[in-house]
């Protein structure tokens, strides 16, 4: 049984640690601490956890005290992405796969200047790949496309020509980007393997007749270069503070959407001619990684790298232009 430890177990603003929690215990994996900022919210985490989800865990504050007091196999990351990087470090060091939030890690300095970006990652994934640790990310669309492919299957096997995606971010600016392009670039990662992006262009879109979205609302525009040559990609980022907040995406011009129902939150994606009941992709992803880990795959490295890479260059793309 994998033993779990969880950074940032409750959810402040956007974070999915209380779920990604439940997802592992559902997985067969046993979460036996939560790490957070201060006693009294790393104890409200912890007795969160007991509450809703049944986990009993120990609750820390500090990530090396935690380490070296339990036995832990895999550390969560569900932090803020600013301080993905320093917890990333502490795995690597102590020798533990991650199953890491996206982005990798954020900082503003990615904005300006990424030059030492992509061999700092590839240190980084080197180093879990030498210690036979996985390193995954949680981007969760790539779960999705069974359910593209059962509205779909004539599409199934046709190259992907073009990708068209959105999203409801909460926040704005090029930060938008950073939350939002991982779940593009892993879709784009699925189907069409590791590539690079070029020719980023970015439209502010209009405010609907709906009033929805606001003035930062932005469509970002870019090609995917691969092993099977160019794909057109389009990433609508919509602001929409609340929940269920809208998401979909097209493969070659077809589209499904995600359709939410709370407060139960049971998800269905819808087709223009058919719909299909589906599973928290998230759950589906972390039960990948357990399986990842189990069949002891390791840690794709050019894949981390050449998504960090487009990430820093799309975010930068859009600061430049805002
Ligand atoms: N996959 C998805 O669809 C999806 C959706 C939303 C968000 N995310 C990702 O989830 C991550 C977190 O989102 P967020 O920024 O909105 O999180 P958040 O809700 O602001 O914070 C989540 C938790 O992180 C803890 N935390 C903050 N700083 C920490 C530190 N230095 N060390 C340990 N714990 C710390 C906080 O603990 P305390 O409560 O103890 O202060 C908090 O409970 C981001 O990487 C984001 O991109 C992914």
């Amino acid at each position: 049984m994998l033993r779990i430890a969880i950074v940032g177990a409750r959810q402040k603003r956007q974070g999915t640690g209380p779920w990604i929690a439940n997802a592992f215990k559902k997985a067969g994996c046993h979460v036996v601490a939560v790490l957070g900022t201060q006693p009294e919210t790393a104890n409200q985490a912890k007795d969160e956890l007991h509450r809703r989800f049944g986990i009993d865990c120990e609750a820390y504050v500090s990530l090396s005290q935690l380490i070296a007091e339990q036995e832990v196999d895999v550390l969560a990351i569900c932090s803020p992405a600013r301080f993905h990087r320093e917890h990333l470090q502490a795995a690597l060091e102590a020798n533990l796969h991650v199953f890491c939030e996206k982005p990798l890690w954020y900082d503003p300095p990615m904005l300006k200047d990424s030059s030492g970006l992509e061999a700092e990652v590839k240190t980084l994934c080197e180093g879990f790949l030498e210690r036979n640790r996985l390193l995954e990310l949680n981007t969760q669309w790539p779960c999705t496309l069974g359910y593209f492919w059962a509205l779909y299957p004539e599409l199934k096997g046709i190259p992907t020509q073009s990708l068209k995606m959105r999203l409801s971010p909460v926040s704005q600016g090029p930060i938008m980007v950073v939350d939002s392009a991982p779940h593009i670039l892993s879709l784009l990662q699925a189907l069409l393997g590791v590539g690079t992006v070029h020719a980023v262009s970015m439209e502010p879109l209009p405010v609907t007749e709906k009033s929805e979205g606001d003035a930062e609302d932005r469509s970002l525009k870019f090609i995917y270069r691969h092993g099977g040559g160019e794909s057109d990609v389009e990433l609508i980022l919509r602001r929409c503070l609340e929940q269920p907040r809208p998401a979909w995406y097209s493969i070659n011009g077809r589209k499904i959407r995600r359709e939410v129902t709370l407060p139960a939150y049971t998800i269905e994606f819808v087709s223009e001619t058919g719909r299909v009941k589906a599973e928290d992709p998230l759950l589906l992803r972390v039960f990948e990684f357990v399986q990842a880990i189990q069949s002891q795959q390791v840690t794709n490295c050019d894949a981390i790298v050449s998504d960090m890479v487009a990430l820093a260059k799309l975010a930068r793309a859009v600061q430049d232009t805002a």
